[in-house]
């Protein structure tokens, strides 16, 4: 199937239910490596709210949620340039913190965020990924949890836009050539 966004052709790519295996995967990951503890699960926004959201739902005990606002790109390119606009006022010291991304391209945007949250001394700071693009990574830190390792394809769906379009698609579309 195919969509039009902008004047681009999207075709439909990973699958509502490759999506949520990938999903649960990730949630029992976590759970393995922190069994009892409580998480606080931060969103990255605005990108991440639909992985975040099914994440949630996925993870067993005690789970605080908060969110921070970044952003980092201008349709299909990125700028380089990494803001944090806004986060939500909930303690990380000394928490389990998981920094929940959509997409980690070449990962300057989940850097910035690390950075500055560890600044806040939480026991462990972890970032989980729904899609991972391995190939235009710059290098730092590795997610700690990846969902799907994708080539470099421009995606939307699930959350994912293209110039804040294409968000509410149930699965991920990539950019037809
Ligand atoms: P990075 O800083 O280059 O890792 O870019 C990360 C951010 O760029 C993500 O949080 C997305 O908002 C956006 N992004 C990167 N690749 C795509 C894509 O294929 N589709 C939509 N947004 C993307
Ligand atoms: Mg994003």
């Amino acid at each position: 199937m195919e969509v039009k966004i902008h004047n681009s052709t999207f075709e439909s790519w990973l699958l509502p239910s490759e999506i949520a295996e990938a999903v649960s995967i990730i949630a029992h990951q976590i759970r393995k490596e922190f069994p009892a503890e409580r998480l606080v699960l931060m969103c990255v926004m605005k990108g991440s709210i639909v992985f975040f959201a099914d994440l949630l739902r996925q993870l067993e005990g005690e789970v605080e949620m908060g969110f921070v606002s970044a952003s980092s790109y201008r349709g299909t390119a990125s700028t380089g340039i990494v803001q944090i606009h806004a986060r939500s006022e909930i303690s990380l010291k000394d928490k389990v913190c998981i920094l929940v991304e959509d997409i980690v391209d070449t990962g300057q945007t989940i850097q910035a965020i690390r950075d500055i949250l560890s600044l806040e001394k939480p026991k462990a700071l972890k970032v989980a990924t729904l899609l991972y693009k391995k190939e235009t990574f710059l290098g730092g830190d590795e997610p700690d949890y990846v969902g799907i390792e994708i080539p470099n394809e421009f995606v939307v769906g699930y959350g994912l836009d293209f110039d804040e379009l294409g968000r509410n698609l149930e699965g991920i579309y990539k950019l037809k050539r």
